[in-house]
């Protein structure tokens, strides 16, 4: 199986010690499923693998774009992890969890004045600055409050990721961020030093997400590293803090690799090590901000099968309660997805299908070409696996269907984590 927490007793698939049919009949269909303990093994390989290789002062930062709601943040904190947030919503849900705001870390490539007094007013510890109008309000409502607040500078390091285009945010002409080879991060570096209620701890990259080699973040390091030291050379300004982004990536298919995180920090704080002196600089504090690879593993999304459509000499469709609107993400990337008869799990799959969803559009396929029993027929449960990330946090309430609920199992226990949508939700702000 390609997650370590699945197997299969009995024609039963199991996730997390949970028979997933027991789940099904208990919770409904569809469910988002997760696996408490699973979060905490992937939040553990950061933790432990950054103080390891990097030292007490490094820090994993959970990007919580990946799947946020309150009981993600009670986890990710219990097991020492910082928070990414990326828009009020984000922040407001960290908030409320009662999460400790001040190991939060405000992103966003365009923060209007509600979004920065918001987080000023939550208390959130440091902004990730992204543009010279971000930095002027920052600095007039830190000046307004009488604080100095603690930000970070998004640099675009002018690397390539060779990811899909979608989340490839490292490059020179990049919407996020200010690129070092045009001289505009070390002119806005020169520029917040003079700010007096700016408080300047360091440089953040990020540079694509789903990434297997650990070589992406070593050149991350080595052109930031460079710029660290440039900016010590010509404005005497020596950087505390550096953050090396997300992008660490998952297996969705037995074609992916499998990725040792924690051996690939040693890597890249080996290289980091060795260029801090090379280059005669102070190591500074290193942070890097896992998104998929904490949750991703750690979800499944249970469905039951409405029909079986074989259109003879042409094409075979099974349709699910589901569809692009609790997972978009095969609609938007041509994402890869395993897929598997829950309730058949034993049965040859000799059945060559599209898994489609209800939606009114022939573009809702959660993943096309998957084969599964020829026994499959309505009422059968399937699990697309790896749907811990981008799916909950993606979901939308197009053709107005309501929003799934998140099962959480933890050893012998399961919870609902958040409530699925009622159709009263889906109608409660309408006039
Ligand atoms: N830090 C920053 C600044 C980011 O922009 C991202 C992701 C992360 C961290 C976390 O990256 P991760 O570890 O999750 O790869 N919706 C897309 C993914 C978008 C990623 C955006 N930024 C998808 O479904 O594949």
């Amino acid at each position: 199986m390609i997650v370590n927490n699945l197997y299969i007793e009995n024609d039963t698939l199991f996730f997390g010690g949970h028979s997933t049919v027991d789940l099904a009949e208990k919770y409904g269909s569809p469910i988002y499923v997760m696996d408490e303990q699973k979060i905490r093994e992937n939040c553990r390989k950061y933790v432990n693998g950054m103080k390891k290789y990097f030292g007490d002062n490094a820090k994993p930062f959970y990007a919580s774009k990946a799947c946020s709601f309150k009981r993600i943040y009670n986890i990710v904190e219990s097991e020492g992890m910082g928070v990414d947030v990326v828009s009020v919503g984000e922040i407001y849900t960290a908030f409320k969890s009662g999460y400790n705001m001040k190991n939060v870390c405000f992103h966003s490539n365009s923060k209007n004045d509600y979004d920065i007094n918001f987080a000023m007013d939550c208390g959130v510890g440091c902004f990730v600055v992204d543009n010279v109008e971000e930095l002027d309000a920052i600095d007039c409502f830190a000046g307004e409050r009488g604080i100095k607040q603690k930000i970070l500078f998004r640099v675009t390091p002018g690397i390539d990721t060779h990811t899909y285009e979608a989340v490839n945010t490292g490059k020179v002409d990049s919407k996020f961020g200010f690129p070092i080879e045009t001289g505009a991060a070390m002119e806005i570096t020169k520029y917040a030093l003079a700010k007096e209620h700016i408080d300047l701890a360091g440089f953040h990259c990020h540079v694509g997400s789903q990434l297997f080699e650990s070589s992406v973040f070593i050149r991350s390091a080595e052109i930031m590293l460079q710029f660290i030291a440039e900016v010590k050379s010509t404005l005497g300004y020596e950087a505390k803090e550096l953050d090396l982004g997300g992008g660490y990536g998952v297996r969705y298919t037995e074609n992916d690799p499998t990725i040792d995180i924690e051996d690939n920090i040693r890597q890249v704080a080996e290289y980091f090590k060795k260029k801090c002196s090379e280059l005669n600089i102070n190591e500074p504090a290193v942070s890097m901000e896992p998104g998929r690879s904490i949750v991703a593993d750690a979800g499944i999304t249970l469905y039951k099968v409405g029909n079986v459509k074989r259109i003879e000499g042409y094409k075979n469709y099974v349709a699910i309660d589901g569809g692009m609107t609790d997972n978009p993400r095969y609609a938007l990337y041509e994402s890869e997805y395993t897929v598997i008869a829950a309730d058949k799990a034993n049965e040859p799959c000799d059945f060559l299908c599209d898994l489609v969803g209800k939606c009114c559009e022939s573009g809702d396929i959660i993943q096309p070409k998957v084969m599964l029993p020829e026994s499959i027929q309505r009422g059968d449960l399937v699990a697309v696996l790896t749907t811990g990330a981008y799916n909950f946090s993606m979901a939308s309430n197009y053709n107005r269907i309501p929003r799934l609920p998140v099962i959480m199992v933890n050893g012998d226990e399961s919870y609902v984590a958040v409530k699925g949508e009622t159709l009263e939700d889906i109608i409660s702000r309408d006039i």
